[in-house]
């Protein structure tokens, strides 16, 4: 019974209705838990609005646009199911919270009553968003959509560290800094290094809060859209993260570089 013009405005609007029976009742827990699912539910609703700038900006069709809303919508909804049982959102040490965003999406039958097409374009872009880098061999269209789902969830998760970076030491929750030493004046050579020849950050040399920052300004050389870069910019998440880095020579020059990236 899938649509032939494809997904339909009531059918996003029932999509969106469902994620929200879905998360109430992971709200039923202990504090602690009700602040992390909370975050998890707030940052969906913002990639959400991040992913409707995106369509816009790079002129997706009235049903594109669909697609790419659902996408939003459900790329994170293996983290529910993640914090019950493990008590974490790391998937290192539980699993991969995009594996188990496609069991919800198979287990509620969600998108049963979309076309085949779109049913993959949606479960491919989830099932990648959170990839170091997307399968090559995956071409468009999907690839359009795991490309925008990558940089709507990298915009937010900006905005989430710029939100902690605003907040004194002592009032950050504890887990905030992922469990990294936060120490004023350090950061990795290495990690200033890489950021400095225009590459990502690899994970496995980040020691201190500092060289995470530098991991994070560093995926302005892993966005995909236009839009993105325009958003990063007005938003001036790298300038106030740099701006809380110490104060070096090195530092300053591979952040002016990371921010002529993103310059018009
Ligand atoms: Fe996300």
């Amino acid at each position: 019974m899938g649509s032939h013009d494809g997904m339909e405005k009531l059918q996003l609007d029932d999509l969106v209705s469902w994620f929200d029976r879905y998360v109430e009742p992971y709200l039923v827990t202990d504090d602690e838990g009700v602040k992390n699912i909370r975050l998890k539910i707030e940052h969906t609703r913002k990639v959400c609005e991040v992913m409707a700038l995106l369509s816009a900006g790079e002129n997706l069709s009235e049903n594109e646009s669909r697609i790419a809303a659902a996408t939003a919508l459900l790329h994170d909804v293996g983290r529910f199911p993640q914090y019950r049982r493990w008590r974490t959102f790391r998937d290192s040490i539980s699993d991969n919270h995009a594996r188990l965003a496609i069991e919800v999406i198979r287990e509620e039958n969600i998108l049963d009553g979309l076309d085949q097409a779109e049913q993959l374009l949606i479960e491919e872009a989830v099932r990648f968003h959170n990839l170091l880098a997307p399968p090559a061999r995956i071409q468009s269209p999907t690839r359009r959509y795991i490309n925008m789902i990558r940089d709507a969830d990298k915009l937010d998760i900006w905005r989430l560290f710029v939100e902690l970076v605003r907040q004194a030491p002592e009032e950050r929750a504890s887990a905030a800094t992922l469990g990294l030493p936060d120490i004023p004046g350090l950061a990795s050579g290495q990690c200033i290094a890489a950021l400095n020849s225009g590459a990502v950050v690899p994970l496995d040399t980040i020691d201190c809060f500092n060289d995470f920052k530098l991991l994070l300004i560093s995926w302005v050389y892993d966005l995909s859209c236009t839009t993105s870069r325009r958003i990063l910019r007005e938003r001036g998440y790298i300038t106030e993260l740099a701006a809380t880095l110490p104060e070096q020579s090195d530092i300053r020059e591979a952040v002016a570089k990371a921010l002529a990236a993103i310059s018009a």
